[in-house]
């Protein structure tokens, strides 16, 4: 494509006290009025808080309201600061403005984000619900790995349900019950009609998986597929799983492998490559630059450490690679690089 938009920013001190600025912000014309400029502000925020960034300050030429304006909405303030810079060549009046940078609030934030993805996952809802058990981002038949637990007779919830449907695959085969928790009202509203038209008694309950409302022991199952597995802290999540499994109950969640986490681009749409983007240690907590969510994923020795503090047994740990002539709808992975490296992981977990 054509670059429309672009955002620069720099860290200041970095050694000493890190200050960020917002050097450049620029929109071509023809593409104002799109969210661009509030887009890419965004972008550089983050960035200059991931680097450690508290505070930021950025110069825009007094009387241009337009951006004044726009920076005001995304929470920043003239400080009264005026000077005259020289601006491709030519003395211009400016005002400063500034910020205070904040990490993340993950549970709204990633509320957001999911009640904005929900349309999206609302046209695949009723496919997943409609057949037998496919698993991750290449559709992973279950008959070919086997991993789907036995969940006959059992009761079962589901943390980070989303759209519910692998509730609905526990219910067609033979679970006892099932209920799916989802911090998305959006995300419940499509499980809620799926399961009416698939004619399954499933409660959708509105909630956050770090805190569940549930009693303790109430459950034999407790699953998720990219649900709290990476959209929440395992620290917490994996500890409330223990608390509301029976003794004997059972842990099994999927989410993205640890390999491409390292791999994976800065960008939801560039392909994850095959050098290392990022370190192991210390990965932990997750923000991307270009959406405000966040994600979760520690390295194999941590999730074994936090399974066994919280009373679980690791069972087994499925690597899971893109099979044979599989494609992808998410661009941040293809079917060659998961051909080569397990794209997704499966935890399974035993409560003692
Ligand atoms: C990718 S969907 C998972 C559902 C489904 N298996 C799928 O792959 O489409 C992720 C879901 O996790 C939910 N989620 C994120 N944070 C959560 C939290 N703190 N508690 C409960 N659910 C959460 C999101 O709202 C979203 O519906």
């Amino acid at each position: 494509g054509t670059p429309v938009a672009h955002v620069l920013a720099r860290v200041q001190n970095a050694d000493t006290e890190p200050r960020g600025e917002i050097l450049q912000l620029y929109v071509d014309p023809d593409h104002w009025g799109r969210s661009y400029g509030r887009t890419l502000l965004a972008v550089g925020t983050r960035a200059l808080h991931r680097s450690g960034c508290d505070t930021a300050e950025l110069w825009v030429l007094d009387g241009n309201n337009r951006a004044i304006d726009l920076y005001e909405r995304a929470g920043w303030q003239l400080d009264g600061r005026r000077e005259v810079h020289v601006v491709f060549g030519i003395d211009a009046p400016e005002i400063a403005m500034s910020t205070t940078l904040t990490g993340p609030d993950v549970v709204r934030d990633n509320r957001a984000f999911w009640d904005d993805q929900a349309a999206w996952y609302a046209t695949k809802a009723d496919a997943a619900w409609s057949r037998t058990p496919r698993w991750g981002i290449f559709g992973i038949d279950d008959a070919d790995v086997s991993i789907f637990p036995d969940v006959a007779d059992l009761d079962v919830v589901e943390l980070g349900c989303g759209t519910g449907y692998v509730s609905g695959w526990a219910l067609a085969t033979g679970a006892r019950s099932a209920v799916g928790i989802d911090n998305s009202p959006k995300q419940l509203a499509t499980a809620q009609a799926m399961a009416a038209k698939h004619e399954r008694s499933l409660p959708f309950v509105h909630g956050d998986a770090h805190r569940l409302p549930f009693a303790d022991r109430s459950f034999d199952v407790a699953i998720n597929e990219y649900g709290a597995a990476i959209w929440c802290d395992p620290h917490i999540w994996i500890p409330e799983a223990a608390r509301v499994l029976r003794p004997g109950g059972l842990l099994w969640f999927l989410g993205n492998s640890v390999q491409l986490m390292l791999c994976m681009a800065e960008f939801w749409d560039e392909p994850a490559g095959t050098a290392l983007r990022r370190p192991l240690r210390g990965l932990g907590h997750m923000t991307w630059l270009d959406t405000a969510d966040s994600e979760f994923h520690v390295s194999h020795g941590e999730m074994i450490s936090i399974l066994t503090r919280s009373g679980f047994a690791v069972e087994a740990l499925h690597e899971l690679y893109a099979p044979e002539g599989a494609t992808s709808d998410y661009g941040f992975v293809g079917a060659e690089w998961g051909s080569q490296w397990p794209v997704e992981e499966v935890w399974v977990a035993r409560r003692r």
